[in-house]
């Protein structure tokens, strides 16, 4: 049983498989006839519970899309509406669950409660995003830049604005698919060390550059985010606004790296904010892509959690 929590503790192999099997279930989908399909049955018979403590549009849907098309079933609960949000213990709920499904996907706040989870459950928890990390993107998001510029080892990433969760995950990817990340934003929104050091270990360049226009040359990939995480506090949006405007990516910015450089953002977006809609409609934008792979790539990985 293998849970998925995060992209630096998922053995580099696996997490090549992973993409390349995401990518041939993806292909088999889109060639059909339905009989080539290898999936349709991997999850037969299997429940997976999908809880939910923040919104999600793109997680909630491809989680529940991609366990159905695997011949499984879902059920989409509400952390508020679980005991879980009125008292009772992550241990407790981890193990009451795991005597009723096969699987947990649980996006949530402080990333004690996904660890705990794992820790107490008897089938396999996957991360859906927590304060700190969501390596489900950056799985479909890996997945995305291969199908359209090749191999991500060895190309530059941009990441633009604030060192957030996304941002982590894309660190831990750097070391574990072996690109180098530039990091621009204010000093006070920087990524976490711990995070930039693991990725240095296992040999990525990963450089703060405070100049976005300096940062993003040579850049095969530039990826902004929201200034304003679900977990960040409301009073501090107008500070933050202040601080990142000058990160926003816009055609302008977008002219300074390489001519054939993707944007990505893992949505949703707040447009002329962190991304201006001409560069996020423009022809080097793959942000729907993006959002259609975290289907493919999470069926994957499920199906690396159960091994099936
Ligand atoms: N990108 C992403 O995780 O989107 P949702 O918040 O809609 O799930
Ligand atoms: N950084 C964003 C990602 C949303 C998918 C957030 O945590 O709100």
């Amino acid at each position: 049983m293998n849970h998925f929590l995060d992209i630096h503790k998922t053995d580099a192999t696996d997490l090549r498989a992973m993409i390349d099997q995401a990518g041939a279930m993806k292909q088999a989908r889109l060639g059909r006839p339905k009989a080539a399909l290898d999936d349709e049955q991997a999850l037969k018979d299997r429940m997976v519970a999908l809880i939910f403590e923040k919104p999600s549009t793109r997680t909630r849907v491809s989680f529940d899309v991609g366990v159905r098309q695997m011949g499984g079933q879902t059920m989409v609960l509400s952390g508020k509406d679980m005991q879980l949000g009125h008292g009772e213990t992550i241990a407790d709920t981890a193990r009451v669950l795991s005597r009723y499904v096969d699987m947990i996907m649980i996006r949530t706040f402080d990333e004690t409660i996904l660890t705990e989870m794992a820790e107490y459950s008897d089938v396999p928890v996957i991360n859906g995003l927590t304060d700190r990390t969501h390596p489900c993107q950056i799985m479909a998001d890996v997945l995305t830049f291969e199908e359209h510029r090749g191999p991500i080892a060895g190309k530059k990433v941009v990441w633009t604005g604030d060192g957030n969760n996304v941002c982590a995950s894309f660190l831990h990817a750097a070391g574990q698919f072996g690109f180098d990340l530039t990091f621009t934003g204010p000093a006070q929104l920087d990524p976490e060390e711990e995070f930039m050091g693991l990725a240095r270990q296992k040999g990525s360049k990963i450089v703060i550059e405070r100049d976005p226009h300096k940062a993003v040359e040579g850049a095969d990939l530039v990826v902004a985010d929201t200034w304003v995480s679900m977990h960040d506090s409301q009073s501090a949006k107008e500070r933050r606004h202040n601080m990142l405007r000058p990160y926003q990516v816009n055609t302008e910015l977008m002219s300074h790296a390489k001519p054939d450089a993707l944007f990505m953002h893992c949505l949703p977006a707040h447009r002329e904010e962190e991304a201006t809609s001409e560069v996020m409609d423009g022809p080097n934008s793959v942000i729907f892509d993006e959002a259609e792979n975290r289907l493919h790539a999470q069926k994957a990985v499920m199906r690396w959690c159960l091994g099936v």
